[in-house]
């Protein structure tokens, strides 16, 4: 059993949930009356335009309908509603790569989003449901841009800037995309790169739906604009008027898609819906971030990701936060650039991944200690599991052995954290996301529903369907059904499987041991396994491939592809062949997927019906042992043939 840490209690003496007492309160009174619990919020902290009367509908389950009777529209929860006690405060706080800053009050970003919403609506003729692709680097645009969707009722789908051309078009077509908003491009590292060239040669096949690319202005490059289909953004804004009505949305009308990865096929349009998904980010902010009215928190994720929608745009504003966009990366221009941040804009909450605290700790442990850190109330991780020497690095040199750490256990699909410490109420444990939020029951348990022994490794489900989770998978279904509740039952009844599997202590305390299936966690960021195998194939040389994550010190896990060649002419081609499927891998899905390593093998040990063995081949990269029975393999001696080639590398 680790030790436990208490964070120093006077900091949280006002937040919402002040002890493990009232947790448990919380936790039954949620027990005892599910929809009484949720409805007493959803009527505390949402400004309805037609309140609901219904709480949640399980007839068509698991297409479960929270508040489906309500009327609302999230960017005037998130902005318009602010105006009456906040038009002045500030509510969002930029900083750039350059260390340029910029405040937006909320009142100027009450007329910068209607401004952009009349801009979509009267030159692209965006109406409700209509979809719009978000494809831009971390400006103040990019959030304005989200909002102005929601106030007009459009769907955005934001893509991470970081994805290629392929994956932009296949996202834009998915989606049936009707308006695309980019940026030239931005700052990284003090030089600017580029995006809009990403976008023109997405739009060069298949994405007929497209009609107009809106361009924004970032770092003044030089780009080609096609007559009648581009079109400036800070042009066209300033001749939009300043008020737009917020078109009346049901609870239940989508306000996002975000696409993540599975373990089999092309990635996913995972659909959120309006108002359950706004609650729960609101709620989350008080309880998890303990968000004060004086409070500056700051997210360093990019808006390309759940944490980015959620906790840097949308629960933020909708808690009348004020909330830091940052442009940049944490080690530009020196590994001290986050605690000066921190410093400067005197941070109360910082929210960020293991994989940024552990490049930090190690090219600059003693950094903290050279900033005044004592604004910092609530440190908070999310993505993947934290390692403990990273965590007590964390807790001690940045929190100064005061704040709380919020180790958050969260998905795409789920909208907001499922498990987490709450700082003025959980002793926490290193690398352990503790506890469920309350009216969240986040279950450890076997296929068929019975909990897992304590200390043994389960199946990490969610029994009972929550308001911010996933609705569907966009124009598909069947997929949504199959992917979250094919896997484990309760009660004969399937319930959401994560994908993760999970530990729980003696003391109750759970552990996240990371997924199951056949994703690959890349600091903190989703890949299918199939998508980066699809894209090795497309070279000409390959045969066959298979790839598997392998423990990497900074990024958490790194991508390692075991790849069969047709034509295999010794070291020198392999080499090259290495260069180019990366290339490949490049073009395809973008940096992010590129292989670590490769070992090119004479086959992959498969089952005589043809199956990959993907467990021996993520054993024998991590150099264990090979437990499982090789029997059933095709040819079992494949495996010793492996085992000494990936020793070479290893
Ligand atoms: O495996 C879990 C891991 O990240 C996955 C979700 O990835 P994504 O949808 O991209 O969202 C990331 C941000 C919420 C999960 O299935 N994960 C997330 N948070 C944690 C985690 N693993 C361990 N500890 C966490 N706190």
């Amino acid at each position: 059993m680790s030790e436990l840490y208490y964070p120093n209690k006077e900091l949280f003496k006002d937040a919402a949930i002040k002890s493990m007492d009232e947790y448990w309160d919380l936790v039954k009174q949620a027990e005892e009356d599910y929809e009484g619990f949720w409805a007493k919020y959803a009527k505390e902290k949402i400004d309805w335009f037609k309140p609901f009367t219904k709480v949640l509908n399980e007839e068509n389950a698991p297409f479960y309908k929270w508040f489906e009777d309500g009327e609302l529209n999230v960017a005037y929860q998130c902005v318009d509603r602010h105006l009456a006690t906040r038009k002045n405060k500030a509510a969002i706080l930029f900083e750039g790569d350059n260390g340029d800053q910029q405040t937006l009050t909320y009142r100027e970003l009450y007329y910068e989003v209607n401004r952009t919403a009349n801009m979509f609506k009267n030159e692209f003729g965006i109406k409700k449901g209509d979809r719009v692709v978000l494809y831009m680097p971390m400006i103040p645009e990019a959030a304005i841009s989200m909002l102005a969707c929601a106030k007009i009722g459009a769907i955005h789908s934001v893509v991470f800037g970081g994805f290629s051309a392929e994956a932009l078009r296949d996202r834009i077509i998915d989606a049936e995309a009707k308006l695309v908003v980019t940026a030239d491009g931005a700052f990284r590292k003090g030089k600017p790169y580029m995006l809009k060239p990403v976008v023109d040669k997405a739009l060069e096949e298949g994405c007929e739906c497209v009609e107009a690319v809106c361009v924004v202005e970032r770092n003044g490059e030089e780009i080609t604009w096609v007559a009648g289909r581009d079109y400036a953004y800070n042009e066209l804004i300033k001749s939009q008027p300043v008020t737009c009505e917020p078109e009346v949305m049901n609870a239940e009308d989508p306000l996002f898609l975000l696409y993540t990865s599975g373990s089999t096929g092309k990635p996913k349009g995972v659909q959120h819906s309006s108002a359950g998904y706004i609650l729960w980010a609101q709620m989350t902010m008080e309880w998890v971030f303990d968000i004060k009215e004086n409070d500056t928190y700051w997210c360093t994720a990019d808006v390309g990701w759940i944490t980015g929608h959620t906790y840097i745009v949308y629960g933020p504003l909708a808690a009348g936060a004020t909330t830091v966009m940052f442009e940049g990366v944490p080690t530009f221009p020196d590994a001290g650039r986050c605690w000066r941040m921190v410093e400067e804009y005197q941070i109360n909450q910082f929210y960020t991944a293991p994989t940024a605290i552990r490049l930090l700790h190690k090219t600059g442990a003693d950094e903290p200690s050279k900033y005044d850190l004592s604004s910092l109330r609530v440190l908070g991780t999310v993505g993947e599991p934290i390692d403990p020497a990273a965590w007590k690095w964390y807790y001690e040199e940045v929190g100064g052995g005061r704040c709380s750490i919020v180790d958050t256990y969260w998905q795409t699909e789920t909208g907001g954290h499922m498990i987490s410490p709450l700082p003025g109420a959980t002793p926490i444990k290193p690398g352990c996301a503790t506890f469920p939020l309350p009216g969240i029951f986040a279950e450890i348990i076997e296929e068929d529903g019975t909990p897992t022994p304590v200390g043994e490794k389960g199946f990490m489900c969610i029994t009972k369907p929550w308001p911010s989770m996933i609705r569907t998978i966009w124009g598909d279904p069947d997929r949504f059904v199959k992917s979250y509740f094919g896997d484990c039952k309760k009660d004969g009844k399937p319930v959401y499987f994560t994908g993760d599997g999970a530990m729980k202590d003696e003391d109750g305390y759970i552990t996240i041991t990371g997924r199951t299936d056949d994703v690959i966690n890349v600091s903190g960021h989703r890949m299918g396994t199939a998508e980066v195998e699809a894209a090795i194939k497309k070279h000409d040389n390959v045969a066959a491939v298979a790839v598997v994550g392998k423990p990497h010190d900074i990024k958490g896990e790194g991508i390692f592809a075991y790849v069969v060649l047709k034509d295999d002419e010794g070291v020198a081609d392999e080499l090259e062949t290495m260069k180019e499927i990366n290339a490949i891998i490049k073009s395809e899905i973008g940096a992010i997927a590129l292989c670590d390593d490769m070992a090119f093998v004479p086959d992959l040990p498969k089952t005589r019906s043809g199956k990959i063995m993907r467990r021996i081949l993520r054993s024998l990269v991590k150099g264990e042992k090979i437990t499982q029975d090789t029997s059933t393999l095709e040819d079992p001696s494949i495996v010793t043939k492996i085992e000494e080639i990936v020793q070479c590398k290893c």
